[in-house]
């Protein structure tokens, strides 16, 4: 099955800013894919708009084979907190929401009842290995920690595909490290694609297949732009 697909899409902010300019490539089911690229060449912009989180200009995206050209935005953010994880590189976390909460948050609006909300979270809490510090706050905890609670949060739901913009442009080199073999744990295990950004060659190296972007497109062999 194809996750995410996108046909020739540019997202033209105003007549200065281009975010990405008929940007086209596939995403197959379990693939463990990474967005390449310096600061500015489209990486927020194209996870955005994969995720469903902002529009775009032209062409034409589609996320588990259906067209978000053609659904509501009511329909794209039930497939969204149904389907999608997103981590995002500031972690994005509730800061006046305890550990366990934060995790709990994604089941919450999708209606789960308290005690299964508490389960499910707690069980994601233990595979990332925080389950010692679920009643504190975000604030009480280090960055990494942070960081792990952010995946906890994008995985509670089981979603088909995590989306992860720089998530280790805060964490010092070790704990990139591990942020990275957790990612592939849970795509080995759960067969979760995951399609993540990052500049850092040793982040990038982990990945399967790498997407270079530059200006907003796809550099192709040899360093060429088309
Ligand atoms: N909200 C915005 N308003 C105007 N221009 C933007 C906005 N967000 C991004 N851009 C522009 O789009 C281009 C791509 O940015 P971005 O997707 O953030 O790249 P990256 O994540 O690779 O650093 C840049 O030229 C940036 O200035
Ligand atoms: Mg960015």
């Amino acid at each position: 099955m194809n996750i995410l697909e996108f046909k020739e899409v540019s997202k033209i902010y105003n007549s200065d800013n281009v975010g990405i300019h008929g940007l086209s490539f596939l995403v197959k089911e379990g693939e463990f894919v990474a967005l390449s690229g310096p600061s500015g060449s489209g990486k927020t912009t194209a996870l955005n708009i994969a995720a469903g989180l902002d529009d775009f200009s032209e062409g034409e995206v589609l996320l588990f084979e259906k067209s978000l050209n053609e659904m509501s935005s009511e329909a794209v953010l039930e497939l969204r907190r149904s389907q999608v994880g997103f981590i995002f590189q500031s972690y994005n976390l509730f800061p006046v929401l305890t550990v366990l909460e934060n995790v709990e948050y994604p089941l919450a609006l999708k209606g789960v009842v308290q005690s299964e909300r508490v389960r499910k979270a707690r069980a994601m809490l233990r595979e990332v290995g925080l389950e010692e510090v679920e009643n504190r706050m975000p604030g009480e905890i280090s960055g990494g920690q942070q960081q792990r609670v952010a995946v906890a949060r994008a995985m509670v739901t089981g979603p088909k595909i995590i989306f992860a913009d720089e998530p280790t442009a805060n964490l010092d080199a070790r704990t990139a490290e591990k942020l990275l073999e957790l990612f592939r744990n849970l795509n080995k295990t759960n067969g979760t694609a995951f399609v993540f950004s990052s500049h850092d060659p040793r982040v990038l190296n982990l990945a399967d297949r790498i997407i270079p972007l530059l200006d907003g497109k796809i550099m192709g062999d040899g360093g060429q732009v088309h």
